[in-house]
C-alpha cells in the first residue's frame, strides 16, 4: 500500500473578479508515494500541510474565498511495483517544491493585488437619536455611494410585537441582500401589488435615489435636497432602486437596530462582502435628552427593544432601562472588536459624535479616508456651509452640525441632575470606557466651561 495526498484549491464560483491572488487556484495535484503505510508521512509532508492550512486560512480571514472550497482529500493507491518507489517519492519531493515556490510567489505579491475593485459595502452602526442621520448623509451625498437609511425599520414595522433578539437574524439577512443589491428581500416586508421606489422608508433621503439611473431630474454629483427629490422623484418603480444600487462603487446603510457584534460576524467575514463597520456612538446623556423629546415616534421601537420587559416596566423606568440596554450594547460591540482578529479589527471604526461636530471637515475627510471615498471639492463646501448653517435653508436637514454642537450640551442645563445622576449609574462603564466623563454634582453639570470628553 502507498499513501497519496490530493490537494485541491478551487475557485470560489460565484466570485467574478477574486483579483490575480487567485490565479494559482487551479487544481493543484501532488501524487504522493510516501513509502509503505502505516509507516505514516514523512516530516515534511505535515509541515507542507500545516503550511497549507495557514496559507488558506489568511486567505479566509482576507475574505477572498472561503474555507469549504478548499478540500484536502486522502486515499489510497494501489501497491506500485518497488522499483517505481525511490523515483515517485523524488517527482513528489519536486512537486511540493514547486507548489511552494508557487504559492509564495503569489503571497508576496498580494498587498498590491488585494485592493479588490469589488463594491465596498459600508454598515454605519448606530442608535436612535446619535446624530446617524447626520453621518447617513455624509455619505448619502456622496457621488459614488448608493446609500439607504434604516432598511430594517421594514421588518420591524412588520412585526411590532415581536422582540429585537428574535427580530435579528432577519435584520442581518435583509442588510446582507442590500449589499448585493437584491431588493427582492423587501417582498415579505412591503404590501403585495405594485411599489414605487418611495415604498422605501425615507427614500428620498438617498440621493442615489433622486439622480441617474433612478430619477434623471438631478444629477449624480449635485447636492440634492430631500424636499426637492421627494417632489420629483416619488414616482419611480422599485426597480430602479437596484439597477442604481448596482451602479455604485459603495453600498452604504444606516442601521439603528443591531445590538451586538457576533451577528455581524458571518457578514465581516462574508466572500462577497467587502465591509467596512463606521460605529457612531454619542454621550448617553445627550442622546437620553433627546429621545425624551421623541419618544412618541420610538414607542413602537422601545417596546421591541425592551421585549417582554415593557409590560413589567414601570412608565418612568423605561428610558431609564431602554438606555441601559443601547449602553450595554455599545459596550458588547466595542470589547467585541478587541477580540476580533486583527485582519477584521481594521475592518471596524469608533466615531464619536462629539468629535464630528467639533471638527466636521476633518472628521468627515477622516471618514472618507477610511471607505476610500474621495472628499471631493463640492462636498467640502457642502460640509462647510451645513455646519455654519448656510447655503441650504432649514427644511433641507433633519440635523446639522452646529445645531448639533449646541444641542449635544443641551443636557446640560435642561436635564435635572437627578436623572443625569440616575442615568449615570446605568451606562456609567460605557461613558468610561468611551470617553465621557461623569458629572458628580449639579455644579459640575451646569459648569459649561468643564470639558466633559476626554480624548
Ligand atoms: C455654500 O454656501 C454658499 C453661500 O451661501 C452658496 O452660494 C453655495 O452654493 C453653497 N454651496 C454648497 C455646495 O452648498
Ligand atoms: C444654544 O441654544 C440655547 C437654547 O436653545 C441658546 O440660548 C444659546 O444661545 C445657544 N448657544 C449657541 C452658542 O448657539
Ligand atoms: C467651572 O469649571 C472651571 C474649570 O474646571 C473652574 O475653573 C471653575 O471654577 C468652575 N466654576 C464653578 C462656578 O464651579
Amino acid at each position: 500500500m502507498c499513501q497519496a495526498l490530493l490537494l485541491t484549491h478551487q475557485r470560489h464560483s460565484s466570485d467574478e473578479d477574486p483579483g490575480p491572488t487567485l490565479t494559482f487556484s487551479l487544481v493543484t495535484v501532488c501524487c504522493l508515494c510516501l513509502g509503505p503505510y502505516p509507516h505514516g508521512f514523512p516530516g515534511s509532508i505535515e509541515v507542507f500541510i500545516l503550511f497549507l492550512k495557514g496559507y488558506t486560512a489568511s486567505i479566509w480571514e482576507s475574505s477572498i474565498i472561503q474555507p469549504s472550497v478548499i478540500r484536502i482529500f486522502h486515499f489510497s493507491m494501489m501497491i506500485l511495483p518497488k522499483k517505481m518507489k525511490p523515483l515517485l517519492f523524488l517527482i513528489s519531493q519536486m512537486a511540493i517544491f514547486a507548489l511552494f515556490l508557487h504559492l509564495y510567489g503569489h503571497n508576496s505579491n498580494s498587498p498590491s493585488t488585494t485592493e479588490e475593485p469589488k463594491p465596498m459595502h459600508v454598515l454605519v452602526l448606530s442608535s436612535w437619536r446619535s446624530g446617524s442621520s447626520f453621518v447617513g448623509q455624509l455619505f448619502g451625498q456622496h457621488p459614488d455611494v448608493f446609500y439607504l437609511m434604516e432598511p430594517a425599520w421594514h421588518i420591524w414595522m412588520t412585526f411590532t410585537h415581536s422582540t429585537a433578539w428574535r427580530l435579528q437574524m432577519a435584520v442581518r439577512d435583509l442588510i446582507r441582500a442590500i449589499f448585493l443589491c437584491d431588493m427582492s428581500v423587501f417582498d415579505a416586508y412591503m404590501k403585495p401589488g405594485p411599489r414605487r421606489q418611495s415604498s422605501l422608508f425615507q427614500w428620498e433621503n438617498s440621493r442615489a435615489l433622486c439622480s441617474p439611473p433612478a430619477c434623471n431630474i438631478f444629477s449624480r454629483d449635485m447636492i440634492i435636497p430631500r424636499a426637492h427629490c421627494k417632489l420629483l422623484c416619488s414616482q419611480q418603480p422599485f426597480e430602479v432602486v437596484e439597477k442604481a444600487c448596482r451602479s455604485y462603487s459603495h453600498v452604504v446603510l444606516k442601521e439603528v437596530r443591531f445590538f451586538n457584534l457576533q451577528m455581524l460576524y458571518p457578514l465581516l467575514r462574508d466572500p462577497s462582502l467587502n465591509l467596512r463597520i463606521v460605529h457612531l456612538v454619542r454621550d448617553p446623556r445627550a442622546v437620553f435628552r433627546s429621545r425624551e423629546h421623541t419618544t412618541e415616534e420610538l414607542m413602537i421601537d422601545s417596546r421591541i427593544v425592551l421585549g417582554q420587559h415593557w409590560e413589567k416596566l414601570k412608565k418612568e423606568d423605561q428610558p431609564y432601562y431602554m438606555m441601559q440596554v443601547i449602553c450595554q450594547s455599545q459596550l458588547e460591540i466595542y470589547k467585541a472588536v478587541q477580540s476580533l482578529p486583527k485582519a477584521l479589527r481594521e475592518r471596524y471604526m469608533l466615531i464619536r459624535y462629539e468629535d464630528l461636530v467639533r471638527n466636521p471637515i476633518a472628521r468627515t475627510a477622516q471618514i472618507y479616508e477610511y471607505v476610500r471615498l474621495k472628499f471631493l471639492p463640492h462636498l467640502q463646501t457642502w460640509v462647510y456651509n451645513i455646519t455654519r448653517g448656510e447655503g441650504m435653508g432649514n427644511h433641507a436637514f433633519h440635523t446639522n452640525a452646529r445645531n448639533a454642537l449646541n444641542v449635544s450640551q443641551a443636557w446640560r442645563w435642561t436635564l435635572p441632575y437627578k436623572k443625569v445622576s440616575r442615568l449615570q449609574k446605568v451606562c456609567s462603564d460605557t461613558m468610561t470606557l468611551l470617553g465621557y466623563q461623569l458629572v458628580r454634582s449639579e455644579q459640575e453639570q451646569r459648569n459649561l466651561s468643564l470639558d466633559l470628553l476626554s480624548t
